[in-house]
């Protein structure tokens, strides 16, 4: 077996102790010249790792003569700790100038113009359609609706305007085949909610879209939306339409509003009445609103045809409705002093913000 002599422990030992120092400068040069936080974990991991310098030197011990072996311990551990608080401290530097370099990177200018998000809104069409939607429920009257593809048997043909009736001029359609249309107006809704009830009372109102073939301008659109509303019921007559517009008028256009009723004429009601409403810009003197008669139409409306009771299954005799149909293109056009019934179809985003209520 061989047994190293003593001298060359010792020799070990002197040469270990000038290596420990020399170990520790190199350490201190390296970290000194560490100008990266990267650059110092490669430092950490030369003299800290597994295979690194330190753990070396300590691999070294089991060649240190016993008495000097707590000695040598003690510089190693001393070298390490001095080498830890070094680059402790430099880790601190660096992170620090990381930070500041990120800060500065990072800088807010809060004079910069924010974004603007913009979230959307409701087409003021809607905001009315809901106004005159509460105004209704207000009275007890409930919402039905009807399909926008409709059989000219509804939308013509049960309320009383048979196929060559002249009255199909005032309502010229988009056919999808010679039966079936893009509903004209909501009255279809009429004949249809009357089968459904089947002879029982009705109240009713039915917003929705309809169309005719028109020529867009400033005052037509060939899609538009309307109201209808259909109350039958016994002992039901003209006193009770004109209070139902008169209060709903009042609602949407104020308490001090007048209505005046002309006659006219649809198929489907008899007698029919053209409403006008007195000028809410004016009072009714004569203005640009209201193109100087004191008075703005503003809706049809009628008492339900005989003929259109007598074929929806109800008794003429026995029960009367009233029914009317409000454009709520026109109502939101006056509401809110609009000049072009295209521009609720275009989706002009300055139009529409104007409107904005989110709920
Ligand atoms: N449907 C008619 C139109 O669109 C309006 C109306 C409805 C008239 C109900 C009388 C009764 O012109």
């Amino acid at each position: 077996m061989f047994v190293p002599e003593r001298k060359f422990f010792y020799f070990l030992g002197g040469y270990m102790k000038g290596n420990l120092e020399s170990l520790l400068n190199e350490i201190k040069a390296k970290i000194a010249e560490a100008n990266s936080l990267e650059n110092l974990t490669d430092v950490f991991n030369i003299y800290y790792a597994k295979k690194g310098k330190i753990s070396e030197l300590m691999q070294l011990m089991r060649n240190i003569p016993n008495e000097e072996k707590a000695e040598y311990g003690k510089e190693v551990n001393a070298l390490k700790e001095e080498a830890n608080l070094l680059l402790a401290s430099k880790k601190q530097v660096l992170e620090q100038a990381a930070l500041s370099q990120q800060l500065e990177q990072e800088k807010i200018d809060l004079t910069l113009p924010g974004k603007n998000y913009y979230t959307g809104g409701i087409n003021p069409l809607f905001l009315i359609k809901d106004e005159i939607e509460n105004i209704f429920i207000g009275m007890g009257y409930e919402i039905a609706e009807g399909p926008e593809i409709e059989a000219d048997h509804f939308n013509f043909e049960l309320l009383n305007i048979p196929a060559d009736h002249p009255a199909r001029d005032m309502q010229d359609s988009f056919y999808i085949d010679e039966k079936t249309l893009l509903r004209t107006h909501t009255s279809p809704v009429q004949a249809r909610v009357m089968q459904e009830k089947k002879g029982q009372p009705i109240k009713i109102i039915c917003p929705g879209k309809v169309f005719r073939r028109d020529d867009d301008d400033a005052t037509h659109s060939h899609q538009f939306a309307q109201v209808e509303g259909l109350v039958i019921d016994k002992n039901i007559n003209m006193a009770n339409l004109k209070a139902t517009l008169e209060l709903f008028i009042r609602k949407m256009f104020g308490e001090k509003r007048e209505i005046r009723l002309r006659s006219s004429y649809f198929p489907f009601t008899e007698p029919s009445v053209e409403v006008d409403v007195s000028c809410f810009e004016c009072g009714g003197k004569g203005c640009s609103v209201c193109k100087g008669t004191g008075w703005i139409e503003i809706l049809g409306a009628g008492m339900v045809h005989p003929n259109v009771l007598q074929m929806n299954g109800y008794n003429p005799e026995e029960y009367q409705g009233f029914a009317f149909g409000i454009g709520i293109e026109r109502v939101a056009m006056l509401r809110y002093g609009i000049d072009d019934i295209r521009k609720f179809y275009t989706n002009d985003i300055r139009f529409l913000q104007q409107y904005v209520r989110i709920k």
